[in-house]
């Protein structure tokens, strides 16, 4: 979930049993990239101990509105300021009930009155408490200032009662909170991915391949779907999970993952080709495993479809990026991808004993992109595949606008009709 990478996310603790969750909250935003501060209540206190929450975010934890030490570093104003986001959690019935009056009487609620940036509830009490009038008024009240409300969660509760009003899983606070960052520059798109490596088989037990790990695909993936795309995603073997939201058809071969994208085009408006295909196939797979009594073994290769290639010639509407692995004359090699195959982009990447940087690309957690199109390059340093795939996609929005500009105002439909387009 890298919508959160980076961003300032402030914790608000008030007086709940639910306090102790909170800790795993901060580990589960950490984890996910966020910076993580921490205010507390008076009433938190009763249930966690600041030092638990200085350990988890590693900064101290504020709890005075009128704190000498604390206004010189940072005050109510500066936490506002400094917070991209701010979640309550839990948010006691007379937290929310203050949050609905506006009042300013203690740091959080302070806080929360200054702050311009998103601010969300996770309400966590006990069940009469939470459908009493007076507190279903106030959240009704808060829901109509734009205040996101998380939960609260049905169940049994620490008091014995049985109802709503158990604080939401830390898990699913973090992912309504990401959804709060998603930048919805492909909402409305569909964007087809290719990823990892394919097995050519040999017979029944052997076959070619490479080290692709289906990262980079991957991690696109979760980009993509991020910034509001409808995602499928065709992946050859690898040993991962697919991102949320994300359709995965899985094949092996090359000629399996051609037919997965032949079968998927139609839909797409943007193809992103990250998959490593093998380029020759044994041209004959034995039925049976292949003993080994001769000295030498011949194996005849024949070529594998390029399905990039395929893809721009018979559907020249959608924006197709390609990647390029090389060992050695990165720019060149891409630059020659770039023309041959008329693609829009092509992104390059260094592969083998040359990429020190990333211990290879192929398989490791980190890569370092050239990017180049018809005109303009970008260069994206060394950063994990997650960053990466996070900068690359309005790399890819931006140039992908520019194009529909460009044919709007030469007149020219840049997006076949569906029924129109022909078959890969
Ligand atoms: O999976 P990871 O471990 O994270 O590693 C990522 C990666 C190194 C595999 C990835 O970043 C990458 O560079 N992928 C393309 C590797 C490659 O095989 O490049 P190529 O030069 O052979 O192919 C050029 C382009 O044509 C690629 O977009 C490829 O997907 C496409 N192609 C190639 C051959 C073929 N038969 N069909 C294709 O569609």
């Amino acid at each position: 979930m890298t919508q959160l990478a980076n961003k300032h996310i402030l914790l608000g603790v008030t007086g709940s049993i639910a306090a102790y969750k909170a800790a795993d909250l901060v580990r589960r935003l950490r984890e996910a990239g966020a910076e993580v501060r921490v205010v507390m209540t008076e009433g938190a206190g009763e249930f966690v101990t600041p030092m638990t929450f200085q350990a988890v975010s590693g900064h101290p934890v504020h709890q005075d509105l009128l704190d000498a030490d604390a206004e010189a570093a940072m005050g109510h104003i500066e936490l506002a300021r400094w917070a991209d986001a701010i979640i309550v959690a839990p948010a006691s019935a007379d937290f929310l009930a203050r949050l609905a009056q506006g009042r300013a009487s203690d740091l959080l609620s302070t806080v929360c009155l200054a702050a311009e940036r998103p601010l969300a509830v996770a309400p966590a009490m006990n069940t009469h408490m939470w459908t009493n009038p007076a507190t279903v008024d106030n959240v009704r009240s808060l829901q109509q200032r734009g205040i996101l409300l998380i939960g609260p969660d049905e169940g049994e509760q620490a008091c014995g009662d049985v109802g709503a009003g158990r604080m939401s899983p830390p898990e699913q606070i973090v992912t309504r909170l990401a959804d709060l960052f998603s930048t919805g520059s492909l909402t409305g798109k569909t964007v087809l991915i290719t990823a990892g490596p394919t097995r050519e088989a040999i017979d029944p037990v052997r076959y070619l391949s490479n080290h692709s790990s289906g990262k980079m695909g991957f991690s696109l993936a979760e980009a993509a779907v991020e910034a509001g795309a409808r995602v499928i995603l065709v992946s050859g073997p690898v040993n991962l999970a697919a991102p949320a939201h994300v359709e995965r058809l899985e094949v092996i071969s090359a000629q399996q993952m051609a037919a997965a994208v032949a079968s998927r085009i139609d839909e797409a408006d943007i193809f992103i080709a990250t998959a490593a295909v093998a380029d020759y196939r044994p041209s004959r797979a034995r039925p049976e495993k292949i003993k080994k009594d001769q000295s030498h073994l011949t194996l005849e290769l024949e070529k594998n479809p390029d399905i990039l290639a395929g893809v721009k010639q018979q559907h020249p509407g959608v924006f197709c990026v390609g990647f390029a692995a090389e060992t050695t004359d990165l720019e060149r090699y891409a630059r020659a991808k770039l023309e041959a195959k008329q693609l829009e982009m092509v992104v390059a990447n260094q592969v083998g004993p040359a990429a020190t940087d990333t211990d290879g690309t192929f398989g490791s957690e980190t890569n370092a992109l050239q990017v180049f199109w018809p005109g303009g390059e970008a260069h994206l340093p060394l950063a994990s595949k997650a960053q990466l795939a996070r900068q690359l996609i309005p790399v890819i929005v931006s140039r992908y606008e520019q194009r529909d500009r460009t044919a709007a105002g030469k007149g020219k439909i840049v997006k076949l009709n569906q029924a129109s387009r022909p078959k890969i």
